[in-house]
């Protein structure tokens, strides 16, 4: 058991099971993207542990790059928006591979997609090393999911609990 914060979590994967997943991730994707030209977006901040040992795994060469959501008060009537930072280059004819530690509700994800509409990219996927089916209210396909997981609170290998646990070698879930 390891605590973080006030709140205290156990181990749920190992540093084993989630390399075993990425590297069947990688070989499917080495095989989909094999005669296309990949660019990766990995969304920050949780991706970039994902995103670091995917791209080793890879023997094609993908672009890779990092988006990140920049919240702040907004003037609109809605008060809050999200606006990506990040995405500067030009997508137009990509094939693009979003990278995300996990998908829990997919607002997130479907708020990503909604801004990579209207430019003129070739292909969009997927890509999720954790995936909550139980929590999931999108019906956005995801193409690549390391591990469905059960509805937890899990922390580690780049998930935080405010602001920590993210350098875990392992995934942690909250005890009850
Ligand atoms: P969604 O928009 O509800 O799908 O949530 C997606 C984002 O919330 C992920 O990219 C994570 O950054 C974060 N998230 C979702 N579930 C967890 C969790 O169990 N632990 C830590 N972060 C999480
Ligand atoms: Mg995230």
């Amino acid at each position: 058991m390891i605590q973080i914060r006030d709140k205290h979590f156990e181990e749920f994967l190992t540093e084993k099971d989630i390399q075993a997943y990425i590297k069947t991730l990688a070989q499917k994707i080495d095989e989909d993207y094999k005669d296309q030209e990949l660019l990766i977006l990995g969304i920050l901040n949780g991706s970039f542990l994902f995103v670091a040992d995917l791209a080793r795994f890879l023997t094609i060469d993908p672009e890779i790059s990092f988006l990140k959501f920049a919240s702040y008060e907004g003037t609109s009537s809605s008060g809050k928006v999200n606006d990506l930072i990040g995405l500067n280059e030009d997508l137009t004819g990509k094939h693009v591979l979003i990278v995300e530690d996990i998908v829990d509700s997919g607002t997130t994800l479907a708020h990503i997609m909604s801004l990579l509409k209207n430019k003129g990219v070739g292909s969009v996927k997927v890509a999720t090393l954790f995936f909550k089916p139980e929590a999931y209210k999108q019906n956005i396909p995801l193409d690549y999911v390391g591990k469905e997981i059960p509805k937890l609170f899990v922390v580690g290998y780049g998930m935080d609990y405010q602001g920590k646990g993210r350098n875990l070698t392992g995934l942690y879930q909250l005890k009850a």
